[in-house]
C-alpha cells in the first residue's frame, strides 16, 4: 500500500507547513519543477461535478512535466455498470502512477488507497472531507495573513454538509491561538465529531450563532461556503434555507479593515459580486494557491510511493451493526466490510471508519 491523503489529518502539521514552503517556492521558481514528473502520470477520476479541483490537479501535473488521464463524470466511467470503488481503484493502478478522487458518497477515496496500488487524494467525499481545498486555503491564509496562528475565523452557511469546513477546522485546530465562530443555520450546524474530535482536544474556543452580522466584527477571516442543493434529502429543505447568508459590500462595513473574505466556491449568491472589489476578498486567490499546493502534494506523494506502507489499523468489525449514513459509500456498495473505530470509551461510542458517522455500540 502507499501513502495517501484521504483526510488532512493523515498529513502532520510539520508535513503542512512543508507542503506551503514547497508551493511558495514553486510560485517564485516554477521552471525548477517543470519536469519534476516527466514520464508521470496522474488519474482525475470525478464522480462529482468539479471546476476547480479537477483542472487545478491537472494543470498542476502537466506544469510538472507529466501526463493526465481520467473522467470528470460517473456516467462515463464503468462505476455507471456497477463497477466497485474497489475494482476501479485496482483498475487504474494500472495505468497512473498516481489518482485524484472525488465522489458524492463519504469514504469512497478511503475505499480506494486500500484497493490501489499507488497514492489516492481525496478531492472531495459528498459532505465529509475535503484536504486538498484546506491547504488551498492554509495557503492563502498564509499569504494573506502572515501567519496560521492567532486567528478568529468565521464560518458561514452550510457546515453540515461543508466538507471544506470540517477539514479546514481539523487543520486550524493545530496551530495555535486558532479561535472558531460557527455561523449557520441550526438545520445545518456543525457535526458533532468535528467539535468533539478536532476542537475541544486541541482547546480551541468556539462559539455558535445564527447571526452573521453580529460576529463580523470580531473576525480576521470570514469564511463563506454555498447552501449545497445537492446534499440535501429534501428538496423543501433546501428552498426554506437556501438564501440565509447573503454577504454584502454594506456588511463587509462591518468588518475589520484587514479581514479577508475566503470563500471555496463555486458560489451562487451568498457573497454579492459586488464584494469581488473589495480588497479583502480572496476567495480567487484560493484557486490560484490550490493549483501550486496540488502540486507540491503531488511531489510528495510521488516521492513517498518509492516506498510501501503498513497499513494501519483501521477499526473493529461489528457483524451486527450498520452504518446508518444513506450518504456513506457502505450505503451504495454493501459487500464493503462495516468497520468502526472506538473514540469515547466511557459512552461506548464508535464512528464509522469511512464516513464518520457516530453509533453507540453495546
Ligand atoms: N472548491 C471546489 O471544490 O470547487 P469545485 O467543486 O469546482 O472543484
Amino acid at each position: 500500500m502507499k501513502r495517501s491523503v484521504i483526510d488532512i489529518l493523515d498529513l502532520s502539521t510539520a508535513e503542512i507547513d512543508a507542503l506551503l514552503s514547497t508551493a511558495e517556492d514553486i510560485m517564485d521558481h516554477p521552471e525548477k519543477y517543470a519536469e519534476k514528473c516527466h514520464g508521470k502520470k496522474l488519474a482525475t477520476l470525478f464522480f462529482e461535478p468539479s471546476t476547480r479541483t479537477r483542472l487545478s490537479f491537472e494543470a498542476a501535473m502537466m506544469e510538472l512535466g507529466g501526463n493526465v488521464l481520467g473522467f470528470s463524470e460517473a456516467s462515463s466511467s464503468s462505476a455507471s455498470k456497477g463497477e466497485s470503488m474497489a475494482d476501479t481503484a485496482k483498475v487504474l493502478s494500472c495505468y497512473a502512477d498516481i489518482m485524484a478522487i472525488r465522489h458524492p458518497m463519504a469514504g469512497a477515496p478511503f475505499v480506494a488507497a486500500q484497493n490501489a496500488s499507488v497514492p489516492v487524494i481525496n478531492a472531495g467525499d459528498g459532505g465529509h472531507a475535503h484536504p486538498t481545498q484546506t491547504l488551498a486555503d492554509l495557503l492563502t491564509i498564509k499569504r494573506k495573513k502572515g501567519t496560521l496562528e492567532n486567528l478568529t475565523i468565521g464560518f458561514c452557511g452550510d457546515l453540515k454538509y461543508g466538507r471544506t469546513v470540517h477539514s479546514l477546522i481539523a487543520a486550524l485546530s493545530r496551530y495555535k491561538g486558532t479561535k472558531v465562530v460557527l455561523i449557520s443555520p441550526k438545520e445545518l450546524a456543525l457535526p458533532s465529531y468535528v467539535k468533539y474530535e478536532n476542537m475541544e482536544p486541541a482547546g480551541v474556543p468556539y462559539t455558535e450563532t445564527t447571526d452573521l452580522e453580529s460576529a463580523l466584527p470580531e473576525l480576521d477571516i470570514l469564511y463563506m461556503t454555498r447552501i449545497q442543493r445537492e446534499r440535501f434529502p429534501d428538496p423543501y429543505e433546501y428552498e426554506r434555507l437556501k438564501d440565509s447568508y447573503i454577504l454584502t459590500a454594506e456588511k463587509m462595513e462591518r468588518a475589520k479593515d484587514d479581514a479577508i473574505v475566503m470563500h471555496p466556491l463555486p458560489r451562487v449568491n451568498e457573497i454579492s459580486v459586488a464584494v469581488d472589489k473589495d480588497d479583502r476578498a480572496c476567495y480567487f486567490l484560493q484557486v490560484l494557491c490550490g493549483k501550486f499546493m496540488r502540486m507540491a502534494l503531488i511531489l510528495k506523494l510521488l516521492e513517498s510511493a518509492k516506498e510501501d506502507i503498513v497499513p494501519a489499523e483501521n477499526g473493529i468489525v461489528r457483524e451486527d451493526v450498520m452504518c446508518k449514513n444513506p450518504a456513506c459509500i457502505t450505503a451504495k456498495e454493501q459487500e464493503l466490510v462495516q468497520k468502526f473505530r472506538l473514540v469515547n470509551a466511557e459512552n461506548k461510542i464508535y464512528r464509522c471508519i469511512y464516513c464518520e458517522e457516530k453509533v453507540q455500540l453495546s
